[in-house]
Protein backbone atom coordinates (compact mmCIF):
# COMPACT_ATOMS: atom_id res chain seq x y z
CA UNK A 1 0.00 0.00 0.00
CA UNK A 2 1.40 3.38 -0.92
CA UNK A 3 0.45 6.71 0.94
CA UNK A 4 0.80 9.88 -1.05
CA UNK A 5 1.13 12.55 0.82
CA UNK A 6 3.85 13.94 3.48
CA UNK A 7 4.14 16.78 6.15
CA UNK A 8 7.15 17.51 7.11
CA UNK A 9 8.28 20.51 10.04
CA UNK A 10 11.09 22.78 9.09
CA UNK A 11 9.66 25.33 11.08
CA UNK A 12 10.12 26.60 15.05
CA UNK A 13 13.40 28.95 16.04
CA UNK A 14 15.73 26.17 16.19
CA UNK A 15 17.07 28.21 19.99
CA UNK A 16 19.22 25.63 21.09
CA UNK A 17 21.14 25.61 17.89
CA UNK A 18 22.33 29.47 18.37
CA UNK A 19 24.14 31.36 17.11
CA UNK A 20 23.82 29.04 13.86
CA UNK A 21 20.22 29.63 13.79
CA UNK A 22 19.97 33.19 14.39
CA UNK A 23 20.71 33.37 10.66
CA UNK A 24 19.71 29.91 8.79
CA UNK A 25 17.15 27.81 9.17
CA UNK A 26 17.96 25.07 11.45
CA UNK A 27 16.95 22.64 8.46
CA UNK A 28 19.20 23.99 6.53
CA UNK A 29 22.33 23.00 8.46
CA UNK A 30 24.88 20.94 6.56
CA UNK A 31 25.32 17.30 8.10
CA UNK A 32 27.84 15.77 5.10
CA UNK A 33 27.52 18.60 2.91
CA UNK A 34 23.76 18.21 2.50
CA UNK A 35 20.95 20.15 4.03
CA UNK A 36 19.33 18.53 7.47
CA UNK A 37 15.71 18.88 5.33
CA UNK A 38 17.03 17.21 2.29
CA UNK A 39 16.96 13.77 4.39
CA UNK A 40 13.93 14.20 5.40
CA UNK A 41 12.91 14.31 1.78
CA UNK A 42 14.64 11.62 0.40
CA UNK A 43 13.46 9.14 3.66
CA UNK A 44 9.83 10.45 2.56
CA UNK A 45 10.44 10.19 -1.57
CA UNK A 46 11.75 6.59 -1.14
CA UNK A 47 8.81 5.45 -0.06
CA UNK A 48 6.86 6.74 -3.07
CA UNK A 49 5.65 9.85 -1.60
CA UNK A 50 5.76 12.64 -3.93
CA UNK A 51 3.02 15.15 -2.63
CA UNK A 52 5.07 16.99 0.25
CA UNK A 53 3.84 19.84 2.01
CA UNK A 54 6.86 21.62 4.57
CA UNK A 55 5.55 23.69 7.61
CA UNK A 56 7.98 26.87 7.63
CA UNK A 57 8.64 29.76 10.03
CA UNK A 58 7.84 32.67 7.97
CA UNK A 59 10.37 34.46 9.26
CA UNK A 60 13.13 32.33 7.32
CA UNK A 61 12.37 32.07 3.35
CA UNK A 62 15.99 30.23 2.57
CA UNK A 63 13.82 27.07 2.59
CA UNK A 64 11.70 28.06 -0.70
CA UNK A 65 15.08 29.98 -2.53
CA UNK A 66 17.24 26.68 -1.66
CA UNK A 67 14.66 23.72 -2.63
CA UNK A 68 11.90 25.39 -5.20
CA UNK A 69 9.45 23.47 -5.82
CA UNK A 70 11.03 20.26 -5.42
CA UNK A 71 11.31 19.59 -9.14
CA UNK A 72 15.42 18.55 -9.06
CA UNK A 73 14.28 15.82 -5.68
CA UNK A 74 11.53 14.56 -7.93
CA UNK A 75 9.02 15.69 -5.82
CA UNK A 76 6.19 18.38 -5.09
CA UNK A 77 6.56 20.33 -2.67
CA UNK A 78 3.95 23.15 -1.47
CA UNK A 79 5.39 25.34 1.96
CA UNK A 80 3.11 25.91 4.26
CA UNK A 81 3.64 28.90 6.75
CA UNK A 82 2.63 28.10 10.15
CA UNK A 83 2.30 32.06 11.72
CA UNK A 84 4.21 31.43 14.90
CA UNK A 85 5.68 28.06 16.00
CA UNK A 86 2.58 26.99 18.47
CA UNK A 87 3.31 23.24 18.53
CA UNK A 88 3.62 19.55 16.52
CA UNK A 89 -0.49 19.86 16.14
CA UNK A 90 -0.98 23.11 15.61
CA UNK A 91 1.53 22.80 12.20
CA UNK A 92 -0.97 19.51 11.56
CA UNK A 93 -4.03 21.94 11.79
CA UNK A 94 -2.14 24.64 9.72
CA UNK A 95 -1.90 22.18 6.71
CA UNK A 96 -5.01 21.04 6.83
CA UNK A 97 -5.90 22.77 3.79
CA UNK A 98 -3.52 20.78 2.30
CA UNK A 99 -3.77 17.03 3.95
CA UNK A 100 -7.48 17.55 3.22
CA UNK A 101 -8.29 14.29 5.49
CA UNK A 102 -6.44 12.17 3.75
CA UNK A 103 -3.85 9.72 5.30
CA UNK A 104 -0.56 10.86 5.87
CA UNK A 105 3.22 10.55 7.08
CA UNK A 106 3.85 12.95 9.70
CA UNK A 107 8.25 13.86 9.86
CA UNK A 108 9.82 15.93 11.72
CA UNK A 109 12.27 17.62 9.70
CA UNK A 110 15.60 17.20 12.08
CA UNK A 111 15.38 13.42 12.78
CA UNK A 112 18.00 11.52 11.09
CA UNK A 113 17.69 8.18 10.76
CA UNK A 114 19.53 5.38 8.70
CA UNK A 115 17.16 2.66 6.87
CA UNK A 116 14.14 3.65 5.13
CA UNK A 117 10.53 4.32 6.60
CA UNK A 118 8.58 2.00 4.00
CA UNK A 119 8.98 -0.67 6.92
CA UNK A 120 6.61 1.56 9.32
CA UNK A 121 4.43 2.28 6.29
CA UNK A 122 3.82 -1.25 5.89
CA UNK A 123 3.04 -1.66 9.26
CA UNK A 124 0.37 1.37 9.45
CA UNK A 125 -1.89 -0.47 6.95
CA UNK A 126 -0.94 -4.22 7.55
CA UNK A 127 -2.00 -3.12 11.19
CA UNK A 128 -4.92 -1.27 9.92
CA UNK A 129 -3.76 1.41 12.03
CA UNK A 130 -5.13 5.04 13.34
CA UNK A 131 -2.15 6.13 14.21
CA UNK A 132 1.42 4.42 14.03
CA UNK A 133 4.64 5.60 16.03
CA UNK A 134 7.62 4.63 15.77
CA UNK A 135 9.69 4.28 18.99
CA UNK A 136 13.45 4.10 19.64
CA UNK A 137 15.12 3.32 22.96
CA UNK A 138 17.17 6.33 24.71
CA UNK A 139 19.25 7.43 27.64
CA UNK A 140 17.25 10.40 28.17
CA UNK A 141 13.49 10.13 27.40
CA UNK A 142 13.38 12.78 29.89
CA UNK A 143 13.63 14.94 26.67
CA UNK A 144 11.20 13.63 24.54
CA UNK A 145 7.54 12.27 23.83
CA UNK A 146 7.80 8.95 26.71
CA UNK A 147 5.02 6.43 25.66
CA UNK A 148 4.25 3.99 29.05
CA UNK A 149 4.08 0.22 27.29
CA UNK A 150 2.22 -2.78 29.04
CA UNK A 151 1.60 -6.29 27.46
CA UNK A 152 3.28 -4.76 24.22
CA UNK A 153 0.69 -1.82 24.21
CA UNK A 154 0.97 1.76 24.25
CA UNK A 155 -1.40 2.76 27.49
CA UNK A 156 -0.49 6.35 27.51
CA UNK A 157 1.89 8.97 26.24
CA UNK A 158 3.64 11.95 27.87
CA UNK A 159 5.37 15.11 26.59
CA UNK A 160 8.73 15.42 28.21
CA UNK A 161 8.12 13.69 31.25
CA UNK A 162 10.21 14.26 34.81
CA UNK A 163 9.58 10.80 35.88
CA UNK A 164 9.63 9.08 32.01
CA UNK A 165 7.19 5.49 32.37
CA UNK A 166 9.64 3.84 29.90
CA UNK A 167 12.84 4.01 28.43
CA UNK A 168 11.70 4.87 24.73
CA UNK A 169 11.28 7.93 22.69
CA UNK A 170 8.18 8.82 20.60
CA UNK A 171 10.62 9.65 17.52
CA UNK A 172 9.52 12.16 14.74
CA UNK A 173 7.75 9.86 12.40
CA UNK A 174 4.10 9.53 12.73
CA UNK A 175 1.47 7.86 10.27
CA UNK A 176 -1.85 8.93 10.16
CA UNK A 177 -5.31 8.33 8.97
CA UNK A 178 -7.76 11.11 9.18
CA UNK A 179 -8.37 10.69 13.32
CA UNK A 180 -5.68 12.82 13.64
CA UNK A 181 -7.42 15.66 13.18
CA UNK A 182 -10.32 15.39 15.46
CA UNK A 183 -7.90 14.70 18.00
CA UNK A 184 -4.98 18.33 17.44
CA UNK A 185 -8.63 20.52 17.86
CA UNK A 186 -9.48 18.72 20.76
CA UNK A 187 -6.42 19.25 22.75
CA UNK A 188 -5.28 22.16 24.80
CA UNK A 189 -1.78 24.22 24.77
CA UNK A 190 0.79 22.82 27.42
CA UNK A 191 1.80 24.70 30.33
CA UNK A 192 4.65 25.48 27.70
CA UNK A 193 1.68 27.18 25.39
CA UNK A 194 1.92 24.21 22.28
CA UNK A 195 -0.36 22.27 21.03
CA UNK A 196 1.27 18.85 21.67
CA UNK A 197 1.58 15.99 19.60
CA UNK A 198 1.91 14.14 22.67
CA UNK A 199 -1.56 15.18 24.06
CA UNK A 200 -3.01 14.47 20.30
CA UNK A 201 -1.37 10.69 20.57
CA UNK A 202 -3.21 10.60 24.07
CA UNK A 203 -6.26 12.07 23.16
CA UNK A 204 -6.28 9.15 20.40
CA UNK A 205 -5.36 6.57 23.05
CA UNK A 206 -8.78 7.86 25.22
CA UNK A 207 -10.93 7.71 22.02
CA UNK A 208 -9.57 4.04 22.08
CA UNK A 209 -8.67 4.42 18.41
CA UNK A 210 -5.92 1.73 17.14
CA UNK A 211 -2.23 2.83 18.25
CA UNK A 212 -0.11 0.70 16.95
CA UNK A 213 4.13 0.99 16.81
CA UNK A 214 7.60 0.26 15.50
CA UNK A 215 10.87 -0.14 17.24
CA UNK A 216 13.76 1.83 15.43
CA UNK A 217 16.45 -1.15 15.13
CA UNK A 218 19.42 1.18 14.07
CA UNK A 219 20.42 4.55 14.14
CA UNK A 220 17.58 7.32 14.72
CA UNK A 221 18.83 11.18 16.08
CA UNK A 222 16.70 14.43 16.77
CA UNK A 223 18.97 17.02 15.95
CA UNK A 224 18.03 19.66 18.78
CA UNK A 225 21.34 20.12 20.18
CA UNK A 226 24.67 20.87 19.01
CA UNK A 227 26.51 17.63 20.42
CA UNK A 228 23.86 16.01 17.74
CA UNK A 229 24.54 17.72 15.23
CA UNK A 230 27.98 15.78 15.35
CA UNK A 231 26.60 12.93 16.34
CA UNK A 232 24.13 12.84 13.73
CA UNK A 233 26.92 13.61 11.01
CA UNK A 234 29.25 11.12 12.23
CA UNK A 235 26.65 9.13 11.86
CA UNK A 236 25.67 9.42 8.04
CA UNK A 237 29.51 9.71 7.35
CA UNK A 238 29.83 5.94 8.19
CA UNK A 239 28.30 5.82 4.59
CA UNK A 240 30.64 8.27 2.80
CA UNK A 241 32.49 6.81 -0.93
CA UNK A 242 35.78 6.61 -1.22
CA UNK A 243 36.23 9.17 -3.83
CA UNK A 244 39.05 11.59 -4.76
CA UNK A 245 37.96 14.45 -7.44
CA UNK A 246 40.21 16.99 -6.47
CA UNK A 247 44.08 17.09 -6.38
CA UNK A 248 46.14 15.37 -4.07
CA UNK A 249 49.81 15.95 -3.93
CA UNK A 250 52.12 13.03 -3.59
CA UNK A 251 53.21 14.02 0.25
CA UNK A 252 49.69 13.91 1.35
CA UNK A 253 48.45 10.45 2.94
CA UNK A 254 44.62 9.16 2.95
CA UNK A 255 43.48 6.54 4.68
CA UNK A 256 39.66 5.43 5.08
CA UNK A 257 37.24 6.57 3.02
CA UNK A 258 37.65 10.04 2.30
CA UNK A 259 35.36 11.98 -0.42
CA UNK A 260 37.10 15.28 -1.89
CA UNK A 261 34.97 17.07 -4.39
CA UNK A 262 35.91 18.79 -7.48
CA UNK A 263 38.52 21.54 -7.25
CA UNK A 264 39.64 20.85 -4.29
CA UNK A 265 43.87 20.78 -3.29
CA UNK A 266 45.43 19.35 -0.75
CA UNK A 267 48.72 19.28 -0.31
CA UNK A 268 51.54 18.17 2.57
CA UNK A 269 48.60 16.61 4.59
CA UNK A 270 47.30 13.90 6.38
CA UNK A 271 43.42 12.77 6.18
CA UNK A 272 41.72 9.73 7.86
CA UNK A 273 38.64 9.22 6.91
CA UNK A 274 35.41 8.92 6.82
CA UNK A 275 35.63 12.37 5.42
CA UNK A 276 33.68 14.63 3.40
CA UNK A 277 35.52 18.01 1.60
CA UNK A 278 33.33 19.91 -0.39
CA UNK A 279 34.66 22.13 -3.39
CA UNK A 280 37.19 24.10 -4.01
CA UNK A 281 38.66 23.69 -0.55
CA UNK A 282 42.51 23.89 0.23
CA UNK A 283 44.14 21.84 2.83
CA UNK A 284 47.47 22.81 3.55
CA UNK A 285 50.28 20.70 5.63
CA UNK A 286 47.11 20.06 8.02
CA UNK A 287 45.67 16.71 9.95
CA UNK A 288 42.01 16.05 9.31
CA UNK A 289 40.40 13.15 11.34
CA UNK A 290 37.53 10.96 11.25
CA UNK A 291 33.97 12.13 11.41
CA UNK A 292 35.18 15.72 9.66
CA UNK A 293 32.80 17.06 6.78
CA UNK A 294 34.48 20.32 5.14
CA UNK A 295 31.85 22.63 3.42
CA UNK A 296 32.72 24.32 0.49
CA UNK A 297 35.24 26.77 -0.09
CA UNK A 298 37.17 26.26 2.92
CA UNK A 299 40.85 26.92 3.80
CA UNK A 300 43.05 24.72 6.60
CA UNK A 301 46.58 25.40 6.78
CA UNK A 302 49.09 23.92 9.25
CA UNK A 303 46.46 22.71 11.69
CA UNK A 304 44.54 19.42 12.99
CA UNK A 305 41.13 18.82 13.24
CA UNK A 306 38.97 16.14 14.09
CA UNK A 307 34.88 15.24 14.62
CA UNK A 308 33.52 18.75 13.39
CA UNK A 309 31.82 20.15 10.91
CA UNK A 310 32.87 23.17 8.83
CA UNK A 311 30.45 25.05 7.11
CA UNK A 312 30.82 26.66 3.31
CA UNK A 313 34.08 29.06 3.52
CA UNK A 314 35.23 28.56 7.22
CA UNK A 315 38.73 28.66 7.36
CA UNK A 316 41.26 27.24 10.30
CA UNK A 317 44.87 28.86 9.35
CA UNK A 318 47.84 27.70 12.18
CA UNK A 319 46.23 26.74 15.21
CA UNK A 320 48.72 24.65 17.21
CA UNK A 321 46.23 22.84 19.22
CA UNK A 322 44.04 20.03 17.71
CA UNK A 323 40.40 21.44 17.05
CA UNK A 324 37.67 18.65 18.20
CA UNK A 325 34.14 18.49 18.16
CA UNK A 326 33.71 21.97 16.79
CA UNK A 327 30.88 23.66 14.20
CA UNK A 328 32.03 26.57 12.75
CA UNK A 329 29.41 28.88 10.59
CA UNK A 330 29.86 29.74 7.23
CA UNK A 331 33.03 32.16 6.84
CA UNK A 332 34.20 31.63 10.41
CA UNK A 333 37.62 32.14 10.79
CA UNK A 334 40.01 31.00 13.60
CA UNK A 335 43.60 31.74 12.96
CA UNK A 336 46.66 32.33 15.48
CA UNK A 337 47.86 35.99 15.62
CA UNK A 338 51.35 37.27 14.71
CA UNK A 339 52.94 39.84 16.75
CA UNK A 340 52.36 41.27 19.85
CA UNK A 341 50.45 41.86 22.24
CA UNK A 342 50.55 37.99 23.01
CA UNK A 343 47.36 37.51 23.20
CA UNK A 344 43.89 35.64 21.89
CA UNK A 345 41.10 38.14 19.91
CA UNK A 346 37.50 36.99 19.83
CA UNK A 347 35.23 38.92 17.73
CA UNK A 348 32.32 35.84 18.43
CA UNK A 349 28.29 36.34 17.73
CA UNK A 350 25.63 36.05 20.15
CA UNK A 351 25.18 32.95 22.44
CA UNK A 352 28.48 31.49 20.95
CA UNK A 353 30.49 29.33 22.44
CA UNK A 354 34.57 29.33 23.09
CA UNK A 355 36.36 26.98 25.11
CA UNK A 356 40.19 27.29 25.06
CA UNK A 357 42.87 26.08 26.57
O1 LIG B 1 12.18 14.32 17.81
C1 LIG B 1 11.19 13.64 18.53
C2 LIG B 1 10.47 14.57 19.50
O2 LIG B 1 10.00 15.72 18.74
C3 LIG B 1 9.29 13.85 20.17
O3 LIG B 1 9.77 12.83 21.04
C4 LIG B 1 8.43 14.83 20.97
O4 LIG B 1 7.30 14.16 21.46
C5 LIG B 1 7.99 15.97 20.07
O5 LIG B 1 7.25 16.95 20.82
C6 LIG B 1 9.19 16.65 19.46
O6 LIG B 1 9.93 17.26 20.52
P1 LIG B 1 10.99 18.43 20.30
O7 LIG B 1 11.10 19.24 21.53
O8 LIG B 1 12.26 17.82 19.81
O9 LIG B 1 10.34 19.31 19.14
P2 LIG B 1 10.91 20.60 18.51
O10 LIG B 1 10.29 21.80 19.14
O11 LIG B 1 12.42 20.54 18.47
O12 LIG B 1 10.40 20.52 17.00
C7 LIG B 1 10.61 19.41 16.17
C8 LIG B 1 10.52 19.84 14.71
O13 LIG B 1 9.31 20.56 14.42
C9 LIG B 1 11.60 20.75 14.18
O14 LIG B 1 11.74 20.40 12.82
C10 LIG B 1 11.01 22.15 14.34
C11 LIG B 1 9.58 21.90 13.98
N1 LIG B 1 8.51 22.75 14.57
C12 LIG B 1 8.38 22.78 15.92
C13 LIG B 1 7.33 23.48 16.49
C14 LIG B 1 7.16 23.52 18.00
C15 LIG B 1 7.61 23.39 13.73
O15 LIG B 1 7.74 23.34 12.47
N2 LIG B 1 6.59 24.10 14.30
C16 LIG B 1 6.39 24.16 15.65
O16 LIG B 1 5.41 24.81 16.12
Amino acid sequence: MKLKKALITAGGKGTRLRPITYVHNKHLIPLVNKPMLQYAIEYVTSSGIKDIGIITNPEFDELEAWFGNGKALGVHLTYIPQEKPLGLAHAIITAEPFLKGDPFVYYLGDNILRGGIQKFIDAFYENKSDCHLVLSKVKDPQRFGVPQLIDGRIVSIEEKPQKPKSDFAVTGIYLYNESIFEAVHAIKPSPRGELEISDAHQYLIQQNKKITYSIISGWWKDTGKPEDLLEANRMLLQDVEDQQRGSIDDASFLSGNVYVSEGSVIEKSVIRGPVHIGKNCRILNSYLGPYTCIGHGCEILNSEIEYSILMDNAAIRSVDIRIEGSILGKAAVIQKTKGIPNNHRFIIGDQSQVQIR
